[in-house]
């Protein structure tokens, strides 16, 4: 019940682990020329699949962090458009990112939620006005589920001249997601989670047409036209999305997260949903049985792949409930997240919060005396 930060590991990835030992192996540096080099755009294909973005739209960086520093160091932060606006509710390491950037003169707005639970899209959109040069938005909300309406704020974004980075990385894998339909001009995500691919591989889209204008500052030799050239001078960008890389990827990684692309993509993220609003739908209603208040949107459309359950002394809760190998987490704040995916059956949906009660019973305070 954990795919909300650890998704289950595929089978294949033994193999896949082994034949990157064999090939390093057997083929040494040979192996660069033959898929090494290419992996952050093959694989990045495979995500490409899963996003709705084209062949080789993608580019696999290490972790998202990266990924958002890489798209922000596109941005000249000492002009009069220098706004970027984010939810508070946005996962931190986005919002530490763009406060880093006060320092080169980004003004960062968040736009608060009333229940911890949603941000309203009026507040959203009335927040993004002509001196926003980004929006760096969550599709689907770390803490509660909250599934965020992208079109609509791409839509204002776009109507005021500026740009969105959309961070994907809690509803790729279990909410549909189509950058080109939406039209997001970034998006971000990584493979720990929804994708099932481990940790070290995460992704990053870049709209195509944007490509020519933009030139990360945080950049390294892979993103040169000519990165055997060794030059001593300001780099000449790739023309295709390797500019957006920088420096050597993380193949092991690369190999580990490949299995779970393909299984997502055979089991295809509208099914995956399907499935998953209905679990969602009876989790929240077993919660509310046992009198858990529950912090994720009661609307199947607003609600992601994760249901949040506030129980009394909740971090103590979800620590014995690991220990009795019930694999759940606690953030404060919100509670414990709870999330099934495509191999999670309706048994384990019971057995989970029947577990929960019982834990939560043992370490209530004793009434007192009478
Ligand atoms: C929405 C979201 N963005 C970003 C991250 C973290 O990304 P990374 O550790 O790859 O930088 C997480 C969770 O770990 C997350 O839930």
């Amino acid at each position: 019940m954990i795919s909300h930060s650890l998704g289950a590991v595929p089978r294949r990835v033994n193999e896949r682990l082994r034949e990157y030992a064999d090939t390093w192996s057997s083929r040494s540096i040979r192996a660069w020329e033959e898929g090494w080099w290419e992996m952050p755009v093959t694989v990045g294909n495979l995500i490409g699949r899963i996003i709705g973005a084209g062949p080789g739209e993608v580019v696999m960086q290490q972790n998202v962090s990266t990924c958002v520093a890489t798209v922000l160091s596109c941005f000249d932060w000492s002009r009069p458009r220098n706004k970027i606006v984010s939810e508070a509710l946005n996962f931190p390491s986005n919002l530490y990112q763009c406060h880093a950037l006060g320092k080169l003169g980004a003004r960062v707005a968040t736009v608060p939620s009333d229940d911890g639970i949603g941000v309203p899209l009026e507040r959203m959109l009335a927040a993004i006005d002509d001196q926003t040069q980004l929006v760096l938005v969550s599709h689907v909300l770390f803490r509660s589920s909250f599934v965020q309406d992208l079109a609509a704020i791409t839509r204002r974004t776009h109507e005021v001249g500026a740009l969105v980075l959309a961070d994907i990385y809690q509803s790729a894998g279990t909410v549909p997601i189509d950058v080109h339909a939406v039209g997001v001009d970034f998006a971000t995500g990584g493979s720990v989670k929804w994708l099932c691919g481990g940790p070290g591989a995460a992704y990053l889209y870049v709209r195509r047409d944007l490509w020519p204008k933009l030139e990360p500052r945080f950049t390294g030799w892979m993103a040169h036209k000519r990165p055997f050239a060794f030059e001593d001078r300001p780099i000449d960008y790739a023309e295709d999305a390797f500019r957006f890389l920088n420096g050597t990827p993380a193949i092991p990684a690369l190999y580990a997260a490949i299995s779970g692309y393909e299984i997502i993509a055979e089991v295809g993220v509208e099914r995956i949903r399907k499935k998953s609003v209905r679990q969602t739908s009876r989790l929240i209603e077993l919660a509310r049985e046992a009198d858990f208040r529950v912090n994720s949107p009661d609307n199947p459309a607003e609600r992601g792949g994760t249901v949040v359950v506030d129980v009394l002394n909740g971090a103590e809760v979800a620590r014995e409930m690991l220990r009795r190998n019930f694999l759940v987490d606690h953030r404060p704040g919100s509670g414990i997240r709870v999330a099934p995916h495509f191999y999670s059956t309706d048994e384990e949906l019971d057995l989970t919060i029947h577990e929960m009660q019982a834990v939560a019973r043992e370490r209530a305070p004793a009434a007192p005396a009478r």
